[in-house]
C-alpha cells in the first residue's frame, strides 16, 4: 500500500486510497460521459490523446473504459476517481465543476508526460480510489494585463496553468493608469490612445530609470470572448476588472473630460499611485455604465470587478465644484462639512448598482467599502486580513487576498541575484503557510455574536451558503500577479511558479497546520520538488528554482524596492496599511518610505 502523498498530487485531495499497482489505457479505449460533463471529458480526452499519441473513442458509458458520471451525495465541486485493477477508470462528479477538477487530477495521475503536447505512450494510471472536493468555492488568481500587456496566447496558457492547479477564477485586471486593454466600441479612443505608452519605468520609480521603448496592446472583444470560452472549457471563470475611480490615467488620456484636472495628458509611464482620479461627475458615471454594458456583454461571469483601490482624494479637495457636489449628495463628515473622500465609495456603489441591475455581482477592493455599498457586492481584502473580517461582519461576502501573504509579484527569496526584488519576502513556504482566515480574526471583540466567525464561515462553505446570522460568507481566496516588474510571460512564470502551486493547495485542500517547519509543510516541499516540478518542466514553465534564479532569470542593475513585513506589521497590525494612506490632504504616503510626488505601493 502506497501512502496518498506518493501520488504527488497538487493540490492534495481530501481522501485517497492507493492499494498499489497500475493499469494501462490502450489505444482505441472507449470513453463515455454523461452529457452534463462532456466539456470536461472532452478536454481530458484531447490533452491525453496528444500527450500519449493515442485515440480514445467516444462510446456508450456501459461499454467504455473511461466513464464520467454524475453522482449525488458529493459536495458542490466534488468528485471521485476510481481506477480499478480491471482497467476501468470511473469518474464521478457532483457537477461540471467537479468533473473539470477530476480531469485535472486524472492528468496529474498520468505523470509528467501528460503535460507534453506530443508523445507516444503508454498511458499508465495508478490503481486508486479517491474522493475530493474544494475547501473554497472561489480559488482565484489575478493577472494584471494592464501594467504590461500580455499577448492573448500567453493569457490562454496562464489559464491552462491555473486550471492545472484546480483554481477556478481568473480576475483579469484590464485597466489601469499605464494601459487600457479592453476594446470598447462606443469609446474607441480608450484603446486607440489608452492602450499605448511611449516608454516604461524599469524597476522601482525611485531611480527614474526609463526604457525609452513604446509599449502597449489590447484585446478585441472577439479575443476576450475566446479567452472566456477557453477558460470555461477548463472550469475557469474569467472575472473582468475595470478599475475606478482611481487607476484611470489611461482612460483620462483618451477622454480628458473624465479626469478631475480636465487637461490632456499621456498614458502614465511610471508605477505607483496616481492622484489623477476620475471626476466623480454624472458624465463619468454615464461613461462607465456604457463601458460596463459592453463588458457585461462580453464576459458571462456572475461577477464583475470594479476596482475601487487606492483613490487619493487630493484633487477633489482642491476643486470647489467637487466639494459642492459632495455637499449636494449629502456626503458630510462628522463635523457636518462636505467630505469629498466619500465620493470614492459613492461612485463605486453607483456602478455596483448598475452591475446588480444587470443580474451580476460587483467585486471591489476593500477600500471601496462604505455604508453606501450594496450588500450583494463581494469585497476582496488586500490591505490585510482585518478589512476582510470587517466586511464579513458587515454582511459582505469576502475573498481574502492580503498583500502580506499572496502577492506573487513580491520577492520569492533573498538570493543576491533575485530579479527586481520588490514587496515582502514571500517564499514558497510562506505562501503555503497562508491561512485565509487566521485565528486572530475569529471573533471580533466588538461584535458579540452567537457563533465564532471561522466556525460559521466554514459551515457555510461546506453547505454552499445559506443562513448568515447577518454575516457574509468567506467565498475563498485569491493570489495576485501584478506586472509592473513582470514584462513578459517568462517573468510571469518566474514570479508565479511554483508559489501558485502552494497557494492552490491552501485554496483547495482541507484546512491544516501548514506553518513553516510543520510536517505538512515539509511533506509539501518534498512532493513539490519530486513530483510537481517535473510536471511544470514538461509543460514548459520557467518557474523560479527553489534554490534561486537561473543566471538568465536575473536582471542585473535593475533596482527593486524590498519591503519589510515585520516592520510594516508592527505599524499596521493585521489590518495592514495598504499602499497609501489618506492623512486628510497634506500628503499621501506610500508604506515604508518618504512621500514622493507620485506615491507607489508596488515597488
Ligand atoms: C491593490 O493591490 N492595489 C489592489
Amino acid at each position: 500500500m502506497l501512502r496518498p502523498g506518493d501520488l504527488g498530487l497538487v493540490p492534495e485531495p481530501a481522501s485517497t486510497q492507493v492499494p498499489g499497482g497500475s493499469v494501462l489505457l490502450a489505444d482505441g479505449a472507449g470513453i463515455g460521459t454523461d452529457p452534463a460533463l462532456r466539456p470536461a471529458a472532452r478536454w481530458w480526452r484531447r490533452v491525453t490523446e496528444e500527450a500519449f499519441g493515442l485515440d480514445l473513442v467516444p462510446s456508450a458509458t456501459d461499454r467504455s473504459s473511461v466513464v464520467f458520471a454524475l453522482a449525488r451525495g458529493l459536495p458542490a465541486g466534488g468528485y471521485g476517481i476510481d481506477v480499478r485493477p480491471t482497467g476501468l477508470v470511473r469518474v464521478e462528479a457532483a457537477d461540471l465543476a467537479g468533473a473539470h477538477s477530476a480531469a485535472q487530477t486524472l492528468r496529474q495521475l498520468a505523470g509528467p508526460d501528460a503535460y507534453r503536447r506530443s508523445g507516444t505512450g503508454p498511458l499508465a494510471l495508478p490503481v486508486v480510489r479517491m474522493v475530493d472536493h474544494p475547501r473554497f468555492e472561489w480559488r482565484g488568481v489575478l493577472l494584471d494585463v494592464a501594467r504590461h500587456f500580455l499577448p492573448k496566447h500567453d493569457v490562454l496558457r496562464f489559464i491552462d496553468l491555473a486550471a492545472a492547479h484546480r483554481l477556478n477564477v481568473l480576475q483579469l485586471h484590464l485597466t489601469d493608469d499605464q494601459g487600457w486593454r479592453v476594446q470598447i466600441h462606443r469609446y474607441p479612443e480608450l484603446t486607440r490612445t489608452g492602450a499605448w505608452r511611449h516608454e516604461s519605468t524599469v524597476g522601482t520609480w525611485r531611480t527614474g530609470s526609463k526604457d525609452g521603448r513604446p509599449h502597449g496592446g489590447f484585446y478585441t472583444q472577439d479575443d476576450l470572448r475566446e479567452i472566456v470560452g477557453y477558460a470555461r472549457d477548463r472550469g475557469v471563470t474569467v472575472v473582468p476588472e475595470i478599475d475606478v475611480p482611481g487607476h484611470v490615467e489611461a482612460a483620462v488620456a483618451a477622454y480628458p473630460e473624465l479626469g478631475t484636472r480636465k487637461d490632456r495628458s499621456a498614458v502614465r509611464t511610471t508605477w505607483g499611485i496616481s492622484q489623477d482620479v476620475l471626476d466623480p461627475s454624472e458624465g463619468s458615471l454615464a461613461f462607465f455604465r456604457h463601458v460596463l454594458d459592453e463588458v457585461l456583454d462580453v464576459f458571462d461571469a456572475p461577477w464583475i470587478g470594479l476596482g475601487g483601490d487606492e483613490v487619493p482624494p487630493t484633487l477633489w479637495r482642491e476643486s470647489p465644484r467637487i466639494v459642492e457636489r459632495a455637499k449636494a449628495l449629502g456626503l458630510l463628515g462628522d463635523d457636518g462639512r462636505p467630505d469629498v473622500a466619500q465620493l470614492h465609495g459613492w461612485f463605486v456603489a453607483r456602478l455596483a448598482e448598475h452591475v446588480s441591475d444587470a443580474g451580476r455581482r460587483a467585486v471591489v477592493w476593500d477600500e471601496a467599502m462604505s455604508p453606501m455599498l450594496p450588500r450583494d457586492v463581494i469585497v476582496t481584502s488586500w490591505r490585510g486580513y482585518a478589512q476582510g473580517a470587517a466586511a464579513l461582519d458587515a454582511g459582505y461576502d469576502v475573498v481574502m487576498a492580503p498583500e502580506q501573504a499572496v502577492y506573487l509579484d513580491h520577492r520569492a527569496g533573498e538570493h543576491p541575484a533575485e530579479p527586481i526584488p520588490v514587496g515582502f519576502l514571500r517564499t514558497v513556504e510562506d505562501v503555503y503557510a497562508f491561512e485565509p482566515l487566521p485565528a486572530q480574526l475569529v471573533a471580533p471583540s466588538d461584535a458579540p455574536r452567537s457563533a465564532p466567525l471561522v466556525e460559521l464561515v466554514e459551515t457555510q462553505v461546506s453547505t454552499s451558503g445559506g443562513a448568515t446570522n447577518g454575516r457574509g460568507r468567506l467565498l475563498g481566496t485569491q493570489a495576485q500577479v501584478w506586472t509592473e516588474h513582470l514584462d513578459s510571460a517568462r517573468r510571469i512564470d518566474y514570479a508565479t511558479f511554483p508559489r501558485l502551486a502552494a497557494f492552490a493547495e491552501v485554496a483547495w485542500s482541507p484546512r491544516a497546520d501548514r506553518t513553516q517547519g510543520s510536517a505538512a509543510s515539509k511533506e509539501f516541499l518534498g512532493r513539490l520538488e519530486r513530483r510537481h516540478l517535473p510536471r511544470l518542466d514538461a509543460y514548459g514553465v520557467e518557474y523560479r528554482p527553489l534554490a534561486g534564479p537561473h543566471p538568465w532569470q536575473t536582471r542585473p542593475g535593475v533596482q527593486g524596492y524590498p519591503r519589510d513585513l515585520a516592520a510594516e506589521t508592527a505599524v499596521g497590525g493585521w489590518a495592514g496599511l495598504g499602499g497609501w494612506r489618506d492623512d486628510g490632504g497634506a500628503e499621501n504616503l506610500p508604506v515604508g518610505g518618504p512621500a514622493p510626488e507620485t506615491p507607489e505601493g508596488d515597488g
